[in-house]
């Protein structure tokens, strides 16, 4: 058993090695070692919190059975997960961080033990942390059930406008400080679940509003909002078990992930302010659903896997820029080995990476870590941008959006404002994808019907195979 000195040491360990885990994950050449600290640092806090003081023998049982059954569902999760679905399992969990804190607000609300102690001030203080942590976790809860519906398809992309919305969320807000005051006032058990119960239901409406009114364009931004609430959930998690870690962890959690969605919101050229505010990017986002067959503007050139490998052989500078459909074709393996080739015959080989490429933040870095590309010859969209007019050859591997030139022509278009890398103005660029079909914003991409641009049309690995026989051959 851990003595609560040894508990609070513990912590302390496990908060530290939380912050290195951060600093790691910042670094692609450091995320092995983040992740090492972060895996270190959680099993001393479970071990210390499990063993710790305020677990008794007779609890044990009950945590090792339910660590047994999440520990074995959350690893058959994370092997047969497909790198397309991540995002929406990232949604799903940040959903059961919500459901904790509901579950932990409700039983430190109902168990009279719990609640044992606080008299005065600090029982106004405890019952406004059990308030403020189911809703926050209600809210984190919904949100996230409904942004893993649009991130796996079961819900449409297009942002529901409800007439008056902002008034209904106004009305929401103000009901729930009324019943706050009703459950502060609350002299028993019974008397304080009626508010409770309604605020509970109002946060899961005022939850499943906002990403239901978030257009199909804005929704990096929303899974990195949600992961900083689902931080703050935790937290709040830890103010009703007075637990210092599960407080710091959680704020941990909330302010990177508010980061992140800070550097998300520039990334497209969206207000922080108003993602934070909720229901945003609906006046100009009423993207079609994704996959749609876009209407031909123009007339597109297309070429063949020989001709696109004729090209990379004579190029002297190349950029690879990948998107989505390359995690979909998963081919990441191919893209190396095309790499290694020309890298090999001395070709200046480089990647350009879009802060919002794939579905989920530095998913094509992952992908592309996993493939074993050097990292120093991976760049982001800012560090490239000016290099394009001196490249010879761009290799689109299926990405769209983040390489439409609408955003900086078409105000009107949803992704208006949004960086996107300039591919067009290398001297030739190549975009391997199936069909005409727009991307996730849904809009077409004028880059097709440049007159620089080659369209190379099938899966990407099955492209990208062909290429890499004939650069071989
Ligand atoms: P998209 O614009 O979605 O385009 C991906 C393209 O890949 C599609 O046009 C598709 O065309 C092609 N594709 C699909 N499967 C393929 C395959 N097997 N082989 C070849 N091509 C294939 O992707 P992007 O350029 O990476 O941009 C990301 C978009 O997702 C942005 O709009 C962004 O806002 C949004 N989003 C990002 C995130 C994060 S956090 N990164 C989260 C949610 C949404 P075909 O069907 O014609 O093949």
């Amino acid at each position: 058993m851990f003595t609560t000195e040894l508990a609070t040491v513990s912590y302390i360990g496990a908060t530290i090695l939380f912050i290195l885990s951060l600093g790691g994950l910042s670094n692609q050449e450091t995320a092995l070692r983040g992740n090492l600290y972060g895996m270190i640092g959680m099993a001393l806090a479970v071990l210390a919190t499990v063993f710790g003081p305020q677990v008794t023998w007779a609890g044990i049982p009950w945590i090792v059975v339910a660590m047994l059954i999440g520990g074995s569902i959350g690893l058959y999760a994370a092997r047969t997960v497909q790198m397309t679905q991540m995002p929406e399992l990232v949604a799903l969990m940040h959903s059961m961080v919500g459901l904790a804190a509901m579950l932990v607000g409700l039983s430190t609300f109902i168990d009279p033990e719990a609640s044992k102690g606080f008299v005065g001030a600090a029982k106004s203080i405890h019952e406004m942390e059990i308030y403020i942590g189911i809703l926050i976790g209600a809210v984190t809860f919904s949100g996230s059930i409904v942004a893993f519906g649009k991130l796996s398809g079961r819900i449409g992309g297009n942002p529901l406008l409800l007439p008056g919305r902002h008034w209904l969320n106004l009305a929401g807000l103000l009901v729930v400080i009324y019943f706050g005051g009703a459950f502060m006032n609350a002299h028993t058990i019974a008397d304080g679940i009626m508010p409770l119960a309604v605020m509970t239901v109002i946060a899961l409406l005022f939850g499943i509003h906002m990403v239901m009114a978030i257009g199909g364009a804005d929704m990096p931004v929303v899974v990195s909002m949600l992961n900083s609430y689902s931080g703050w959930a935790a937290a709040a998690t830890g103010f009703m078990l007075s637990n210092d870690l599960l407080i710091v962890t959680g704020a941990l959690v909330g302010s990177s992930g508010a980061i992140l969605s800070y550097i998300m919101c520039k990334a497209m050229a969206r207000s922080f302010i108003s993602v934070i505010a909720g229901g945003f990017g609906t006046a100009s986002a009423a993207p079609k659903p994704a996959g749609d067959a876009a209407q031909p503007a123009g007339e597109v050139t297309p070429i063949s896997a020989t001709e696109t490998a004729e090209l990379l052989r004579e190029a002297k500078s190349v950029v690879i820029v990948p998107g989505y459909g390359m995690a979909v074709a998963q081919a990441q393996h191919t893209v190396y080995e095309i790499t290694k080739f020309l890298r090999d015959k001395g070709v200046n080989i480089r990647f350009g990476i879009h802060p919002v490429a794939g579905r989920m933040p530095g998913h094509m870095n992952v992908l592309l870590a996993e493939a074993k590309v050097p990292y120093d010859i991976v760049f982001e969209m800012d560090e490239l941008n000016d290099d394009f007019p001196k490249t010879d050859v761009v290799m689109v591997i299926g990405a769209n959006d983040i390489v439409n030139p609408g955003a900086q022509d078409d105000p009107s278009s949803p992704i208006a404002g949004m960086p996107v890398l300039e591919v067009w103005k290398a001297k030739t660029s190549i975009v391997m994808k199936r069909s005409m079909a727009s991307g996730y914003a849904g809009v077409d991409n004028p880059l097709f019907y440049k007159e620089n641009n080659r369209m190379l049309f099938g899966d990407a690995k099955k492209m990208l195979d062909e290429v890499l026989v004939v650069l071989k051959s």
